[in-house]
């Protein structure tokens, strides 16, 4: 097994650091696995001018699977747009045909005082979003900044293919079969031409999968919904923006964003492994950042790339004993509990392995 590594900026590379300890730990027990690091984002900037340099794509394209820190930091705001940390990312999500964006939102027991939420509402939380990767508003053409009748308009293009919907509700069908079988799908059909698209296409894939129960949720209603009652969920499908938006939504009910692994599939379950949360450049450098998002994410590239389940639960229990056991870092750090780096949560959850 190849795995690229991508640490990318700010926070990345402590947060990654800590889950190739985790695969150290498999490496010594006997796994094959073979790690390459590359920059991206504004370390790709720096040391290639480009946010997706060609030899880290090259090195992606060649792995089995990628792992990816964070990208983004103030220094690189003022960049010209194609240089900036966040294109990279798009990039490489589009280069590698990573349609398929899985955002889980699991609370752990022991965290629901960290969440803001009352912990009845949140309790036994377990939501997985899909979220569409490589559409949308996100890379519909036209886009641009120009002048227009004397004053500058902008403008961008919210443009799905019924291919692309297709796809990725075969991908949200397929994960409900797995789960508690009930899907929502999420959108704007009142107001979008391309939410009434997504809708009708949705609703003939869900042909294929009579054992779903599927319902459809205007994604205002969804955004207020996920506060008021979230357990009513079980797997969400929705566009990328909208996905993007409420994947952050979500994870507040988990207690914090620092607890929430992604994965990006293609096709073929090719996928690139990152924490949902971003590069945090105030608490970069500092052994302050929790890398259990990441660490969570080298469990799901087990379970989805790899298909190796037993590996995917081994980790996730280690991440489950360490939490038991009281061990946080700030961001779900609560009184009585042991306040530890993020090395240390690293090392925690190697001894627990
Ligand atoms: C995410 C992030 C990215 C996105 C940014 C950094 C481009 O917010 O992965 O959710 O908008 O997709
Ligand atoms: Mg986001």
């Amino acid at each position: 097994m190849k795995i690229a590594v991508l640490p990318g900026d700010g926070i990345g590379p402590e947060i990654v650091a800590q889950a190739v300890k985790v695969l150290d730990v498999l490496k010594k027990d006997g796994m094959q696995i073979e790690l390459e690091a590359a920059p991206i984002g504004g370390a790709g900037f720096d040391a290639a001018g480009d946010p997706l340099p060609e030899a880290t794509l090259e090195l992606a394209r060649a792995a089995d699977a990628v792992l990816l820190g964070a990208v983004g930091g103030p220094q690189y705001d003022r960049l010209p747009r194609e240089k900036r940390p966040e294109r990279g990312l798009l990039r490489i999500r589009k280069e590698l045909n990573l349609f398929a964006n899985l955002r889980p939102a699991l609370l752990y027991p022991e965290l629901a005082a960290a969440s803001t939420l009352k912990p009845e509402v949140v309790s036994g939380l377990d939501i997985m979003i899909v979220r569409e990767l490589t559409g949308d508003v996100y890379f519909g053409q036209p886009r641009g900044i120009e002048v227009r009748h004397g004053e500058r308009v902008g403008f961008n293009t919210m443009l799905y293919a019924e291919s692309e919907v297709r796809r990725v509700a075969h991908v949200a069908f397929g994960i409900a079969m797995k789960r508690g079988r009930k899907l929502c799908s999420v959108e704007k059909a009142n107001v979008l031409e391309c939410s009434e698209l997504w809708k009708e296409v949705v609703i003939e894939v869900a042909q294929e999968y009579p054992e779903v129960e599927l319902s459809h949720m205007y994604v205002d209603n969804a955004a207020m919904q996920l506060v008021r009652n979230p357990k009513q969920f079980d797997v969400i499908v929705t566009g990328n923006i909208f996905g993007d938006i409420l994947s952050d939504e979500a994870s507040m009910l988990s207690g914090s964003i620092g607890m929430l692994p992604s994965a990006s599939l293609d096709q073929n379950d090719k996928g690139m492994y990152e924490p949902i949360h971003g590069s945090a450049p105030d608490i970069a450098g500092r052994d302050l950042a929790n890398p259990l998002a990441t660490i969570l994410s080298v469990a799901m590239m087990y379970r989805y790339t790899f298909a190796d389940m037993a590996t995917a639960d081994r980790i996730e229990n280690a991440v489950k004993k360490v939490i038991a056991q009281g061990d946080r870092t700030g961001d779900i750090w609560t009184e009585g509990c042991r306040k530890v780096s993020c090395s240390r949560m690293g090392d925690a959850v190697v001894a627990a392995m």
